[in-house]
Formats: structure tokens, C-alpha cells, sequence
């Protein structure tokens, strides 16, 4: 399979780099360009990048020069990690040019035409492309705590029902980018407040869980409360969650279902997807994201202390890391589920106006079948 060209929007910060790093040697996907601030534009990666990784910056990547965001781009596929002041209007701009950009971002998750994706539970959402006006197509994923949330309703959802969620979280500092949130007022601390972050919780989900009716989501009808803090945890975010379903199984029923959990980029073989994307760990005391956030490769979603709730039925710990599957992690696997669906192919699964644009990036030929 001859690989696809990508850019990374934002790609000096943790997100971006993120992405760099799971896109090195990639099999369908090459990173060919980068996009920052006008601080970073016009110098190498490696010069422009405060690298924060736990291994050197990829060679190539560490030599292209930094783009600024008025630039034009070629590559077929942007995902973007850029900051949500400047994200909204950018990735309107390089789909209206032809581009498929993948975002991070929050700005288009809940337009009604932008697809809002976790492909083990929603990939037919994906066709809401075919109904945006751009000749290229804006697709996200999730926020970094609704991911994990989500992950673990859906397969309760569809078994047995669920009417109401009460969800804490406990997220990592590194989820407010670099340099964040400044070390005195959050070393020894809970910061009980993260801006935007309950709604997104209570409402994300909706949409995901939602049926595609023609080219309009009906949301799920589940409430959701949320209460988010920031802790002085690297990496990871915890949530602590009780469910209220329509029917009454057993623990070990509750159990089963969330542990033998498995959708398309599973069924797909995709070359990020975690073999099992739940899974349910016994032990007491886990999971813990110090110990735990980086098993199935950081694109798992980690579930223990499975247990009744007198309040609403059944409680539990849930955890993911926020900047892989909660992030650059889970725009790749969108990325590469659409690629194995045949989005990116010429003819009648391309975005509308991409059939009769001019511009190179999505209307190449397909160089990623397989
Ligand atoms: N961190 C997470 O766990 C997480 C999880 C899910 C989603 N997200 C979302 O992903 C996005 C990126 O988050 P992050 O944590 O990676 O933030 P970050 O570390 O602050 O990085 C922001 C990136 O945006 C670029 N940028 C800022 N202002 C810009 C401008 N005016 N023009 C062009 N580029 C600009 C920065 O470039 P310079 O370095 O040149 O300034 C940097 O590359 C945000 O929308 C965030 O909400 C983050």
C-alpha cells in the first residue's frame, strides 16, 4: 500500500507530538507537513519543539520546516491538535480547500453535520461527511475524558440499557497542554474546576450514542452529570462513575459484557487498534494511571472496581490516556478506520464536492485500499 500524506496542525504541542510520535513509521500514513504558531513557523521541528516524549524526535519530523496556518497545505489528511482559540476557523478553512482534517479540537464536535467518532461504537457516522458543504470534510473525536466514559457505556447501553450516569473525574495535567497549569497551583492540590469540561461530558456522549437518521443524529435520551477535577497526575485521567440501567443484571453479567467488548477496528485488524479495547482488571487497589494507562499501547480503556451502588445500580473506576486514546490515539484510529472503509477512495464514497474539485489533496487517486 503506497502511504497517504498527512500534516500534524499544532504539532509542537502535546497532542501534536503525540501524533508525531505515533505516526513514525506508520503503514498507512506519512507525515509530510507540520503547522504551529507564527512563534514556531519558519523553523525546523526539532528547533521550533519544546520535545517532551520519552524517545528523541523522529528524524524526519525533526527536519521539516514548521508551516504557519495561513500557509497552504498539500497533504491528503490534516489531523489537527491545535489550540481551540484558533482551531475553529482553520479546520473550516482547510476543508473548504479540499483536506480531511481529523481534529482534537472541541470547536466543530457538536455541529450536526461534523461526525464525532469512536469507531468501536459509531463509525457510520463517518457518512455525515457526505453532507457538509467543503469540498474536503471535518471529522473529531472526542473529548480526552468522554472517550473513556463513553467507551464504557456503550456496550451497557446496547445489552441492557442505560438511563442515568454520575461521573467524577480525576484528570492528568498534561490534558491542559504544555506548559499548562502552572506547578504552584497544582503540586499538592485538586483543582476542583476544568472550564467547558462538564459539558462536554454530558453531552458528547449523546451524540456518539446517537442514531444516524438520514444525515441528522437523534441523541440518546440518558442524563448525565459530571463533576471534572484536575489532580497532580501526569498522564491518565480516572473517572469514578455510577450507572442507572433499565434492567437489572448481575455484576458478573455487567462484567462479561464490558470485558468481551470488541467493534469494528478490532474486527478490521487496524494497526492501532488495542486487541481488546475494554478491559476489566480484578484487582482491588486498579486501575491506577501511574500503573496502568499505558496497557493495550495507551488505546484501551481501563475498567476495575466493578461493584453495586445503592444510589444507582452499579459503580466503577474507569481510566485512559488522555493524550493517546483520549486524543492523538484515537484521531489515527479514526483516521485508518476511514481509510479501510473506503472514504478516501475515488468515486461515489468521496465528500460531496470532492468529486468535482480541483484541488490535489482528497481527490488523488487512492493510494491506501487494504
Ligand atoms: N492535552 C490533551 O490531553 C488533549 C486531549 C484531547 C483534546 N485536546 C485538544 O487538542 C488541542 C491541542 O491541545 P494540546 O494539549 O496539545 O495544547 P498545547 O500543548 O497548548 O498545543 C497547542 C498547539 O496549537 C498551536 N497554536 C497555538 N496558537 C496557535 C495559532 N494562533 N496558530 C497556529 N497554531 C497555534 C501551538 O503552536 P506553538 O507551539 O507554535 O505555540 C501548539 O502546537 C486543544 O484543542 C485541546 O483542547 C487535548
Amino acid at each position: 500500500m503506497e502511504k497517504i500524506d498527512v500534516a500534524v496542525l499544532g504539532a509542537t504541542g502535546t497532542v501534536g507530538q503525540k501524533f508525531i510520535l505515533l505516526l513514525q513509521n506508520h503503514p498507512y500514513f506519512e507525515v509530510r507537513e507540520l503547522v504551529a504558531s507564527e512563534r514556531s513557523a519558519g523553523k525546523s521541528y526539532a528547533e521550533a519543539c519544546n520535545w517532551k516524549q520519552d524517545i528523541p524526535i523522529p528524524k524526519n519530523a525533526g527536519q521539516l520546516r514548521v508551516k504557519g496556518i495561513e500557509e497552504d497545505l498539500k497533504s491528503r489528511i490534516l489531523f489537527s491538535g491545535l489550540d481551540s482559540s484558533v482551531a475553529g476557523t482553520a479546520e473550516t478553512r482547510y476543508a473548504e480547500d479540499g483536506h480531511l482534517v481529523i481534529s482534537n479540537s472541541s470547536n466543530h464536535r457538536m455541529d450536526p453535520q461534523v461526525p464525532l467518532v469512536i469507531p468501536e461504537i459509531n463509525s457510520e457516522h463517518f457518512q455525515l461527511i457526505y453532507s457538509q458543504q467543503h469540498r474536503g470534510a471535518i471529522v473529531t473525536n472526542p473529548n480526552c475524558s468522554t472517550i473513556f466514559l463513553t467507551m464504557a457505556i456503550a456496550p451497557l447501553h446496547r445489552e441492557f440499557g442505560v438511563e442515568a450516569v454520575n461521573v467524577t473525574t480525576l484528570q492528568a495535567i498534561s490534558g491542559a497542554g504544555h506548559p499548562g497549569v502552572p506547578s504552584l497551583d497544582i503540586l499538592g492540590n485538586v483543582i476542583p474546576y476544568i472550564g467547558g469540561e462538564e459539558e462536554k461530558m454530558e453531552t458528547e456522549p449523546l451524540k456518539i450514542l446517537g442514531a444516524l437518521s438520514g444525515d441528522v443524529i437523534e441523541p440518546v435520551p440518558i442524563k448525565i452529570s459530571a463533576q471534572c477535577n484536575r489532580v497532580p497526575v501526569y498522564d491518565g485521567h480516572t473517572e469514578t462513575l455510577s450507572i442507572k440501567l433499565t434492567s437489572n443484571p448481575s455484576l458478573a453479567e455487567v462484567r462479561r459484557v464490558l470485558d468481551g467488548f470488541s467493534g469494528l477496528p478490532q474486527e478490521l485488524g487496524l494497526p492501532s487498534a488495542p486487541e481488546k479495547p475494554i478491559l476489566v482488571l480484578d484487582d482491588p487497589d486498579r486501575p491506577q494511571p501511574a500503573r496502568d494507562s499505558w496497557l493495550e499501547k495507551g488505546m484501551a480503556t481501563i475498567i476495575g472496581r466493578l461493584r453495586p451502588c445503592p444510589v444507582l445500580g452499579i459503580k466503577m473506576v474507569i481510566l485512559g490516556h488522555n493524550t493517546v486514546r483520549g486524543a492523538a490515539g484515537a484521531a489515527i484510529l479514526n483516521a485508518e478506520t476511514m481509510v479501510r472503509q473506503g472514504y478516501l477512495k475515488n468515486g461515489d464514497r468521496l465528500p460531496k464536492g470532492q468529486r468535482r474539485t480541483r484541488t490535489p489533496s482528497l481527490s488523488e487517486s487512492d493510494r491506501a485500499s487494504g
